[in-house]
């Protein structure tokens, strides 16, 4: 799907400036599937880089669990539900960005494979912003340690019929038809957005997107 950088509110790019402010920041954005972090981290991303920010964004989509592996787990079915990511290595990741590592390497989700490649961005020491995004950065259990890694996290919050309209269009683009397109948004997206819309009150900001 082509790439759209969408305009950002200069109150957000203001707040996220001021996290890094001569310090590396992590910032964390979240929301159900579909509702725009992936378009909001990239747009952010450019703005900040724009004012002069060295910036970078690092997926929690990176830890992906491979298809391959999910095959063979009978996982493929739910892939995108918590236990279809590596928590452990995506919490050892933000770990070694929070200690500024010479040159961290990370993985990057490509969806035209549906899967994920490492090494595919460098962040450099002096990368000051840090955007990380993905679905489960509140949660508990083996996500647990995400959130006191982060400096703030920001909720997408956006309408429930807009955001399902804009998944299942980004599913059939990527090759659904239009009724498994639904299928998928209605049923596992469906049961990963509730668990994720339980993890919204603990977020520092809410960013309504329409
Ligand atoms: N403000 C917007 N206006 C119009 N379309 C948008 C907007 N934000 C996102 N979209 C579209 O909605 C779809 C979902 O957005 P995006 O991929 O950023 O969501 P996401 O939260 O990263 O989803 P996922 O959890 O599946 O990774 C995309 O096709 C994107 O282009
Ligand atoms: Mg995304």
């Amino acid at each position: 799907m082509a790439a759209v950088t969408r305009a950002i509110d200069a109150d957000l790019v203001d707040r996220a400036c001021a996290l890094a402010e001569g310090r590396r920041a992590l910032l964390g954005i979240v929301g159900q599937p579909g509702a725009g972090k992936s378009t909001l981290a990239s747009a952010l991303l450019a703005a900040a880089t724009e004012r002069g920010i060295a910036t970078a964004l690092v997926g929690m989509d990176g830890f992906h669990i491979a298809h391959r592996a999910l095959t063979e787990l009978g996982l493929v079915e739910v892939k995108g539900a918590p236990e279809t990511f590596d928590a452990a290595g995506y919490v050892a990741l933000l770990r070694r960005l929070r200690a500024a590592e010479p040159l961290v390497w990370a993985p990057e989700f490509r969806r035209e494979i549906e899967d994920a490649i490492q090494s595919a961005v460098p962040v450099a020491r002096d990368v000051r912003l840090v955007i990380t995004e993905g679905n489960y950065l509140l949660l508990d259990g083996a996500w647990r340690p995400v959130r006191e890694l982060l400096d703030e996290t920001w909720y997408v919050d956006v309408p429930e019929e807009l955001r399902r309209e804009r998944l299942a269009a980004r599913h059939e683009f990527y090759g659904r038809t239009p009724e498994q397109a639904w299928e998928r948004t209605l049923g596992s997206d469906e049961r990963n957005a509730r668990t994720v819309a339980a993890t919204r009150p603990l977020a520092d900001v809410l960013v309504p997107v329409g």
